[in-house]
């Protein structure tokens, strides 16, 4: 068999990470869950969750991905504990889940790109979204989304992800930066502003028993955490380059990204007069495509914006077709392009459903944010924490220089505070999904 693959350079590596977790997740998710659950309450709820538990949680997953240099699934045999290869097992089919109807919404993006060229959309939004999130046109675009992430994974490592996410992530950056600064000089800017950034504290104590799962796993979907991702991708660095700078790069980078995202949505949206409380996963599209039609030049911004949001969507549908091409190839004798075809095929058809109902894709999501990523993680974590343990910060400590007492006390958080707080997620998100109230 060939020789594994690795990255070219450790940058390379934490940029493919970024482009992971920079995605859907921020500019799409993270506004319309901020708008649902009570604005800059939600925000900060969402902050500690990165900072505290995504964090360590990312640790935990390079510590297994690095030391295993294997596949999500046979990472837990290669560093000697098989029976775990079940959460290996879970991954894969969580990769396969997401990624069928996250490339659904790929495909909407690409519809709105177009539409913003030509002003489609401008006239009627609310019908224009109607018209493209469902039906054979929908099925059309996701297969095109598909596509692309297929011709990318298919490159290789080095040549397919790290050299298109070299590229995306700064051009995602600058474009961000760019729309925010002129958002906020429009005229009702600030207002949106003040949605975003000032809490509501009162709002914030009442909702707790909802606003802290819907947070806890929104930053486990924006970080690209409990299904196999920064496993795979950490199984790829070449050398031991100090990790905990690595991850903490990252989360700053993806919630940097995620709140730039926020400033971009919600002045604009106030700009407009959008409610951005309306409900549902089209929000955003009905509401930004409602302020690109009454906006001058709306054609312009309006692709620039959609543009940016297909990048970060391809960069991060990326990792999640790697996570089985992986495991596919570091098993089987065939081809890295074969099997990208051969699985993304599959992912296609199994995407079908949520690209014919907004209910069954509302579902899907569901079931991906309140069960399978909260089971991922709290079984990585139970497995690193009380399992893998003291190899774990072993693994932490090669290439963590002066720092090596600090993997000890990570060992400590995530077997205490970070353990708990993804249990108490799993419990709220489930109950949550099958619609019990724990709180009365
Ligand atoms: N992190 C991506 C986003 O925020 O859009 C989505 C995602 C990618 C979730 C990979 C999970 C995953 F494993």
């Amino acid at each position: 068999m060939a020789q594994r693959e690795t990255w070219a350079t450790r940058v390379g590596f934490i940029l493919a990470a970024v482009g992971s977790a920079v995605g859907l997740g921020n500019i799409w998710r993270f506004p319309y869950m901020t708008a649902e659950n009570g604005g800059a309450a939600f925000v900060v709820v969402y902050l500690l969750a990165a900072g505290l538990i995504g964090l360590p949680a990312m640790l935990a997953e390079f510590t297994i991905g690095r030391k295993a240099k294997k596949n999500v699934f046979d990472a837990f045999s290669s560093i000697g504990f098989p029976a775990w290869r079940i959460v290996g097992l879970l991954g894969l089919v969580t990769g396969f889940w997401i990624l069928s109807y996250y490339s659904v919404v790929g495909g909407w993006v690409i519809q709105y790109l177009l539409g913003s060229f030509t002003g489609t959309y401008f006239g009627d939004p609310g019908t224009f979204f109607g018209d493209i999130s469902t039906g054979p046109t929908t099925v059309a675009y996701h297969a095109v989304f598909m596509l692309i992430t297929v011709g990318i994974v298919a490159l290789g490592v080095k040549d397919g992800i790290e050299a298109a996410t070299k590229a995306m992530v700064p051009s995602i950056v600058v474009i961000l930066v760019g729309l925010a600064v002129w958002g906020v000089t429009l005229p009702g800017g600030a207002e949106g502003l003040a949605y975003f950034l000032s809490p509501d504290i009162d709002a914030l104590l009442s909702n707790l028993d909802t606003i802290i799962p819907f947070a806890v796993g929104q930053a486990f979907f924006s970080l690209s955490l409990g299904m196999g991702v920064m496993i795979t991708y950490a199984s790829y660095i070449g050398e031991d380059d100090n990790l905990a700078v690595d991850a903490g790069s990252i989360v700053v980078l993806n919630t940097a990204i995620g709140v730039l995202a926020g400033l971009v949505v919600f002045p604009l949206l106030f700009a407009q007069n959008v409610d951005p409380g309306e409900a549902g996963a089209g929000a955003v599209f009905v509401s930004m495509a409602t302020a690109f039609g009454e906006l001058p030049a709306g054609e312009l911004i309006g692709a620039v914006f959609f543009g940016v949001v297909l990048v970060a969507a391809l960069s991060s549908a990326i990792s999640l077709l790697e996570v089985v091409v992986s495991y596919t190839i570091d098993n089987y004798d065939v081809s890295r392009v074969s099997v990208s075809v051969a699985v993304g095929a599959i992912i296609f058809l199994l995407g079908i459903p949520s690209a014919l109902s907004l209910d069954t894709f509302g579902l899907y999501d569901e079931i991906a944010n309140s069960l399978l990523l909260p089971t991922g993680v709290t079984l990585i974590v139970t497995f690193v924490g009380w399992v893998y343990g003291r190899d774990a910060v072993a693994e932490l400590r090669q290439g963590t220089g002066g720092f090596g007492s600090f993997a000890s006390t990570w060992l400590w958080h995530v077997r205490v505070v970070v353990l708990t707080a993804v249990v108490g997620t799993l419990v709220l998100s489930v109950s949550e999904l099958l619609g019990i109230s724990l709180f009365g």
